[in-house]
């Protein structure tokens, strides 16, 4: 058989190929470049966000999370009573039990800070459904968030970042950041009237953004949910704030009794709600779902224990949950996630960090309760 003609293309043009060549590896530089920021560099990326709350915790602590850096691990399961398939189609909420690992924490970027150096409490959950899918998310003791975007939290982060001289942050910048946000008055006036838990077991933990629930016959409806302990709240008392450190003590206490239950609530929005704005509530009338109970039955270290390596990214969701248009989600997820990477790297490169900054963590509980007190890092 005879092969068609090869057409004659003429003499090789070198420096033209070179020239395609060095525009393609430009191309990929720039968007290599773009996405690192570097050539944006007032845009908000999640190495802004992590870069400035590690200069808000004041020192480096490597392998630890970057935000909610002192905490503990907890290991469960979630007992659906089938309540929630009215609005979402996840297998979570069919009739049934799943695994539940999570991780109490308190806000801010050092391990060693007292305990009394935020209001707030924070529960981090990863459900571990059958199907091999996983329902992640972090909720704090608050029902509503401080700021409505990222570039806010930002600002408020700059805010808190510790005054050169004294070490601590400026308390007029923070209350300058407040006068110039009136967004941030809800969780001011909430955190004012809800006086602290006692126990990371009798506080309520809520999921705080909005999500979209979609249910088996493709309805979607906007839903948030809350976690609402068994064990009835009380305030903090005078003992534990003079104490400092005494939640995760208090909580092995009490799991030594037996374990500790919290029932899965679900809102669901009403059209017109905000689903874009963590700073608003929905009004209280609004239908709410007991869709099961939470039970933690174990604690162990978040140095050696079964959260360390979870990232708590709030968009890792099931089939029937998805994120909803509140911005604060995306930037979470870039946020964590880089979080996540460092934190992790320094695992891996300094195996014994963790073990020397836990033996190190009473003799540096002083120094430690001058940083990580900022008011602003309640995420
Ligand atoms: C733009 C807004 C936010 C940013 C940039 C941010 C940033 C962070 C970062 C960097 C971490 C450490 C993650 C890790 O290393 O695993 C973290 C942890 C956490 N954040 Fe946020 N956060 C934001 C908003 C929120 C909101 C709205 C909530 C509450 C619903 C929240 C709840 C939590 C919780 C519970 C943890 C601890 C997770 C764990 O225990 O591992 N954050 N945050």
């Amino acid at each position: 058989m005879t092969q068609p003609p090869v057409p004659n293309s003429g003499p090789v043009c070198v420096p033209c190929r070179l020239a395609v060549i060095g525009a393609v590896v430009l191309v990929l530089a720039g968007g290599f470049a773009y996405t690192a920021g570097w050539l944006t560099p007032a845009r908000l990326t999640a190495s802004r966000f992590i870069n400035t709350f590690e200069t808000v915790a004041g020192q480096p602590h490597p392998g630890y999370r970057r935000n909610h850096a002192k905490g503990l691990c907890v290991e469960g399961y979630f007992d659906s009573n089938g309540n929630g398939a009215a609005v979402s189609r996840a297998t979570v909420f069919a009739p049934g039990r799943t695994p539940v690992t999570g991780r109490f924490a308190v806000p801010g970027g050092n391990p060693s800070a007292p305990d009394t150096s935020s209001p707030v409490r924070s529960l981090a959950l990863q459900f571990q459904l059958a199907n091999g899918e996983q329902w992640r998310t972090g909720m704090n003791s608050t029902p509503v968030f401080a700021v409505h975007t990222p570039e806010q939290f930002y600002q408020q982060l700059l805010a808190a970042r510790p005054d050169p001289a004294t070490g601590k942050p400026d308390p007029a910048k923070l209350k300058a950041f407040y006068a110039a946000n009136p967004e941030t008055l809800p969780f001011q006036n909430w955190v004012k009237a809800h006086p602290p838990s006692s126990s990371l077991a009798n506080a309520a933990y809520y999921g705080i953004n909005a999500f979209r629930f979609t249910d088996s016959s493709n309805t979607t409806r906007a839903v948030r949910w809350a976690m609402v302990p068994e064990t009835p709240y009380a305030p903090i008392t005078d003992a534990q704030k003079a104490a400092k450190n005494f939640l995760e003590a208090d909580l092995d206490q009490r799991l030594q009794s037996g374990p500790l239950r919290w029932h899965l609530l679900l809102t669901v929005a009403q059209p017109g709600d905000p689903t874009d704005d963590a700073t608003l509530q929905w009004p209280a009338t609004r239908q709410q779902i007991d869709a099961g109970t939470l039970v933690l039955e174990h604690a162990n270290s978040q140095e050696d224990g079964t959260c360390r390596d979870i990232n708590f990214d709030p968009t890792i969701l099931p089939a029937g949950i998805a994120p909803s248009d509140d911005p604060l989600l995306a930037a979470r997820s870039a946020a964590y996630a880089l979080s996540f990477q460092r934190r992790t790297r320094e695992e891996t490169l300094h195996p014994a960090v963790h073990q020397k900054l836990t033996q190190g963590q009473t003799a540096g509980q002083t120094q430690g309760q001058t940083q990580g007190q900022a008011q602003g890092d309640h995420s």
